[in-house]
């Protein structure tokens, strides 16, 4: 039956909600987020409910609506009871994601106004949110003015925005890839070489250069190794250091690979997704100096600021090298052409429309202040380095001191798969305890535990409960 524009009219309110509808949905979302943060120390910080998940799955789109408060049943057994609990205090596992709350009031805020991110004709103001939280981030590692930036969905699609800059800044072509050369570490992170693959230069050579016993670039490696390769006749194009792996948290030596960038007249790549906001503290701030002598920066808000999942930055000194990559004109797009100092997101990253990102950053920044921020990384370094110690104290052999917030440990029978056995072992206590959430990671073949300290609201009694658990078990093996 075909319905009458008065029928579709009336159907179709129902998507704009009045404000009766608007307060009743708010105090439900309000009531579950408050409870969810009111005992979110209860929640296990890792855990598994496969009837949950088979009721999501049941769960079908109807034609007819549903009450908020049955949703919320759903997102309350199936989404935030199962799996890791990535802003509880006891999650150590991987690099912790963040979850502060003025991130959840600038997403409302954005969604509710929809204002548009993309372009600064269409809204000055939002486009200047993120200009001001590109610029803060600039100044902090250094970048002149006229560098370029943008906020992306994270540090993967930085990393990508990035390295196509690289490519087309360095007129990489399908003609010349063959010849080009790209060098980083085993340690880098993956969403470099993905990056590496989606901008078609994975055809050309790409070289992983030895590290150091604290598993940092050789420098004399990678200079070794530039030399044979313009020998060779090739060209040195990418040089990838890393602020932060990771695996181990080191930071690169970032002034000398500079050094060697600029003599090979190499593109200088940071991923500083994980360390970049420590420049933050001052005891790091020299070790991150090098930061400055990079063409190109990945920094993720959403590790090093604690913001929720959903914000990755990417910082690029030469202005024109990343619009050459991104800069697009159409014509349904000629009213938005206009003279602005401040670059249009969009020009310089592969989104067009996209989330208004930057309040969520802006508004966390000014809610706050800076200092707790700065605060909270000093804290979560020392922390580190107080597990660090007492966990050797505990007989745990250990790897490198931390020089962030990750700590590598492991206890060892003396063969390769006894230790593999055992440690693996102590994993599987340390997430039935509920209390903290770890990951493992194998370098050179051994199975290590590690911690990474990076969530918000983890403090010292989470590192002693982990010790806890850990002397627990050293007196049960032993
Ligand atoms: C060192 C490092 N670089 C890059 C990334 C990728 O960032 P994202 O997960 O935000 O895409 C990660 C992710 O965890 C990381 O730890």
């Amino acid at each position: 039956m075909e319905l009458s524009l008065e029928m579709l009219e009336q159907e179709s309110r129902k998507l704009d909600f009045n404000s009766t509808q608007r307060s009743e949905l708010l105090k439900a979302v309000i009531h579950y987020s408050e409870e969810f943060l009111d005992h979110i120390e209860e929640i296990p910080v890792y855990q598994e409910s496969p009837e949950a998940l088979e009721r999501l799955a049941e769960l079908t789109f109807e034609e007819q609506a549903r009450p908020i408060e049955d949703l919320l049943k759903y997102i309350g057994t199936a989404v935030d009871n199962t799996g890791i609990n990535p802003a509880g205090s006891g999650h150590m596992g991987y690099v912790p994601g963040g979850g502060t709350f003025p991130t959840a009031l600038g997403d409302f805020l954005a969604a509710i106004t929809n204002r548009y991110a993309g372009i600064y004709y269409a809204n000055p103001g939002a486009v200047m949110i993120e200009d001001q939280c590109i610029r803060w981030m600039a100044k902090l590692v250094g970048y002149p003015d006229l560098h370029a930036g943008n906020l992306s969905s994270g540090g993967s699609i930085a990393t990508l925005t990035a390295i196509t800059a690289a490519r087309n800044f360095h007129k990489i072509t399908p003609e010349n890839v063959r010849n080009q050369v790209i060098y980083h570490t085993q340690q880098t992170h993956h969403c470099v070489l993905k990056a590496v693959r989606m901008a078609a230069l994975d055809f050309a050579h790409i070289r992983r250069i030895p590290m150091n016993d604290e598993y940092q670039m050789d420098v004399a490696a990678l200079a070794h190794q530039l030399d044979a390769d313009l020998s060779q006749g090739l060209t040195p194009f990418l040089i990838v250091a890393s602020a932060g792996t990771t695996d181990t948290g080191i930071i690169d030596p970032l002034e000398q690979i500079a050094a060697l960038a600029t003599r090979y007249n190499c593109w200088f790549h940071i991923d500083a997704a994980y360390g970049g906001f420590f420049a933050l503290v001052p005891a790091l701030k020299d070790r991150l100096s090098g930061l400055s002598k990079s063409d190109s920066i990945v920094l993720d808000p959403h590790k090093g600021l604690f913001l929720s999942y959903g914000t990755g930055a990417v910082l690029i000194k030469n202005r024109s090298a990343a619009l050459q990559s991104q800069f697009y004109r159409a014509n349904y797009m000629q009213d938005a052409d206009g003279e602005h100092i401040i670059l249009n997101p969009s020009d310089v990253s592969p989104e067009l429309t996209k989330h208004f990102r930057g309040l969520r950053m802006w508004l966390s920044l000014h809610l706050t202040g800076i200092k707790p921020y700065r605060a909270a990384l000093e804290e979560k370094l020392r922390l580190a380095q107080y597990f660090h110690a007492s966990v050797s104290k505990l007989g745990y052999e250990v790897g490198p001191k931390p020089t962030l917030t990750v700590c590598l440990f492991r206890q060892s029978v003396g063969n390769l798969e006894g230790d593999n056995e055992i440690n693996r072992r102590i994993l599987n206590t340390i997430l039935k305890s509920g209390k903290v959430f770890l990951s493992s990671t194998t370098l050179d073949g051994v199975f290590w535990l590690r911690i990474c300290v990076m969530v918000f609201r983890t403090h010292k009694k989470n590192i002693d409960d982990l010790l806890d658990i850990l002397q627990m078990n050293e007196q049960r093996i032993g």
